[in-house]
């Protein structure tokens, strides 16, 4: 399992890396504590342990790392948790100038979390786990509290048909809505932006399936083989531009906050990996079983919202599994 967690979360603007955020529940639970119960789970059901990295940034590499000793790992064995950070690239401001950290120090960011593949491969992990036998790898993103990444229903579907990377979709609920759906482009998996499809498009059905044919959309939670991790990080992937908050430090040397996205960054997505391959297992699976992320206080993925489906889930779960004890 690959959790990406060197994202800056600046929509949230918590203090601390993300994955340290604790949902308000008793007792109050961290976003990494949600992923590691999860793999406790899978761990006990499957008699295993799954090996677990992390991928961090040069910005949260230390505070995850300080979090996890004090948290004592949430109990999970120290020796299976490998933390791994990506690269960082320059931002610049809405006239292209570079921005600056302090006097005579340019401003970086994470460069995307799309780095994850030659990331691992700088640490030395892709190495490490060819010589251990791990043939496939689930990534994922750090803020959904209803992840359910490791699984082995996709697992088997991408073995049985034969593909080298899948993932889960969400159906778009309004054709209208402006999320970046699953797509063939140019013979190859993609994901792309809807606002490229005509409005028939948006609401085509597959004759055969019945299924509609562009209303997959991404909720990050990918698989990959270990052989595409490894092609894929001596790819190039496409960069995007994303335009964010950031504080910097003025000519007169004055730290700046700002209260808009003031600067662009660079990233590169890991979504664009798909188009490497010839083909990927897509599962569409329940919003309100799988989706629930937190990306700021005030839209609809906050963190109330998602303490109240999260609860809703767990208690739906445990439901299921006293009647199946009775
Ligand atoms: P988001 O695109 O939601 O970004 O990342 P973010 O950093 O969490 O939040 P904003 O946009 O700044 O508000 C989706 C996932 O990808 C990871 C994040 O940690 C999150 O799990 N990510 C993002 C990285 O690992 N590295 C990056 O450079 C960017």
């Amino acid at each position: 399992m690959v959790t990406l967690a060197g994202g800056q979360g600046t929509r949230l603007g918590y203090k601390g890396p993300k994955g340290t955020f604790e949902l308000d529940l008793y007792p109050k639970k961290s976003l990494f504590e949600i992923i590691c119960d999860n793999l406790k789970e899978l761990n006990q059901n499957l008699q295993t342990t799954i090996p677990w990295y992390i991928m961090t940034s040069i910005y949260n590499d230390t505070a995850t790392k300080l979090f996890f000793e004090r948290k004592n790992y949430f109990d999970y064995p120290k020796e299976a948790i490998f933390f791994f950070s990506q690269s960082e690239l320059p931002i610049i401001d809405i006239y292209g100038n570079l921005v600056l950290e302090e006097t005579f120090r340019i401003k970086e960011a994470s460069n995307g979390n799309g780095d994850v593949f030659s990331a691992l491969a700088r640490a030395g992990y892709i190495h490490q786990m060819k010589q251990q036998g791990i043939q496939w790898l689930f990534f994922a993103g750090i803020d959904n509290v209803l992840l359910n990444c490791v699984d082995p229903l996709l697992l088997g579907l991408t073995i049985v048909n034969g593909h080298l990377t899948a993932s889960k979709t969400l159906r778009k609920e309004n054709p209208q809505d402006k999320d970046w759906i699953f797509a063939s482009k140019s013979g190859k998996p993609s994901i792309i932006d809807c606002t490229y499809l005509t409005e028939d498009m948006k609401i085509e059905i597959d004759p055969i399936t019945k299924h509609d044919c562009f209303r997959d959309i991404n909720l990050l939670s990918h698989l990959f083989s270990i052989n595409a991790v490894e092609e894929l990080a001596n790819d190039v992937l496409p960069y995007h531009r994303a335009f964010k908050k950031n504080t910097f430090v003025n000519e007169e040397g004055m730290k700046q906050v700002p209260e808009q996205p003031n600067t662009f960054k660079f990233e590169n997505f890991i979504f664009d990996a798909f188009s490497f391959f010839p083909s990927i297992q897509l599962l569409r699976v329940k919003k309100e079983e799988e989706f629930a992320p937190i990306k700021d206080f005030n839209g609809p993925h906050n963190p109330e919202v998602a303490t109240i489906l999260y609860e809703k889930v767990k208690l739906h779960k445990k439901h299921i599994d006293d009647d199946e004890k009775d």
